[in-house]
């Protein structure tokens, strides 16, 4: 086990010592080495978002990625035991896709702002609304939300998801700037229905997208004019932007696309200095994999649910079997539909 340690130690110091003090890569080195120790026992794999921190991200996942990669690996385990290192929906998935395995995620309260947003009665509602059109559902919503959907998609897919439909009109939930970003790139015009029933839409040209109100309470907070800012002081700046930001800040960005889309996009480019509009994390995650490119920082926003996953909890998630993800079997399988459909696609 000393072993293990060390060469941990070695690993996570040779990758982030510039951005975590050393006697806490040592603290961590323990912990994630103990992890690793039980995943074996245990017949468990972990899989780690993206936005996960750098400590724990380069130490104990079996697969890193975005929501869409995650929920493929998930699909393909054959492990005894799921820990999905990132947030409740994202573990959620995990279940949907695998009834008869144990699927924990470390800390009961890593939430989502955007899986808060909506439940089913809403999408029933909205479907007693806006009968017959098909209801496309991002990932980040809980299992009940995802039965009364058509299909699923995720911030790398959800173009191609609207488009596979060929339908004139589309249900797009909850997220109002992704719905309103992807309306622009598929050219739909959106609409977002009050929740009040009264409120009638009579032409049928009016609305080719429904939206819904919510927002990611991370990428809300970008602006354009933090982009006019950067770019003053770094003229030659290349601004990555999620899609769950405004359509006002991906338009001035210079790219968008999913968390690994903009992973990639750093690696197989070279500028003189990248911005990720996104969680703050994942910057130092691609700063310590890209030491030779300059990576600036917003770091005042984070998001707190993926916080809440650390390598304490999930020692613990795993030396308890704990927080075990439970869905209700009618629930599942009709989620599971949604989802399925969903990886089909793209
Ligand atoms: P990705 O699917 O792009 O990883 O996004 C997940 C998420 O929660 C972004 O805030
Ligand atoms: Fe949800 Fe936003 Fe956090 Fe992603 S960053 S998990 S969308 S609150």
């Amino acid at each position: 086990m000393i072993t293990e340690t060390h060469a941990m130690y070695d690993k996570l110091s040779g990758l982030l010592s510039d951005t975590v003090p050393d006697f806490e890569l040592r603290m961590k080195a323990e912990i994630a080495a103990e992890i690793n120790r039980l995943k074996i026992e245990k017949n468990a794999v972990i899989l780690g978002h993206n936005y996960m921190e750098p400590a724990l991200f380069y130490s104990i996942p079996d697969y890193v990625g975005d929501s869409l990669e995650l929920s493929r690996k998930a699909a393909q385990s054959d492990k005894d035991i799921i820990v999905f290192c990132g947030v409740k929906f994202m573990a959620e998935t995990a279940k949907i896709l695998n009834p008869t395995k144990k699927v924990l995620v470390p800390s009961p309260k890593a939430g989502c702002s955007l899986a808060e947003s909506i439940t089913a009665a809403d999408v029933r509602d909205l479907k007693a609304r806006f009968p017959a059109v098909p209801v496309v559902t991002y990932i980040n919503t809980y299992a009940d939300v995802k039965a009364e959907s058509d299909i699923c998609c995720t911030s790398g897919n959800a173009v191609a998801v609207v488009n596979s439909l060929n339908t004139d009109r589309v249900i797009f939930i909850p997220d109002e700037y992704l719905a309103a970003n992807v309306a622009r790139e598929t050219g739909k015009h959106i609409i977002y229905p009050t929740r009040d029933p009264r409120q009638k839409f009579q032409d049928d040209l009016e609305y080719q997208m429904v939206g819904w109100p919510g927002r990611c309470e991370v990428h809300e907070k970008f602006t354009v004019e933090d982009i006019v800012n950067v770019r003053k002081q770094f003229p030659d700046v290349v601004i990555l932007a999620h899609p769950e930001c405004s359509p006002e800040v991906v338009e001035a960005s210079d790219f968008s696309g999913s968390t690994t889309a903009m992973i990639n996009y750093v690696q197989k480019t070279r500028a003189p200095h990248y911005l990720m509009l996104t969680e703050c994390s994942m910057g130092d995650n691609v700063a310590a994999a890209n030491p030779d490119k300059e990576m600036l920082r917003l770091c005042s926003v984070r998001c707190p649910h993926m916080n809440e996953i650390t390598l304490e909890d999930t020692l613990e998630s795993l030396q308890k079997e704990q927080f075990e993800i439970v869905i209700d079997e009618e629930v599942r399988k009709k989620a599971y539909v949604a989802v399925e459909r969903m990886l089909h696609i793209g």
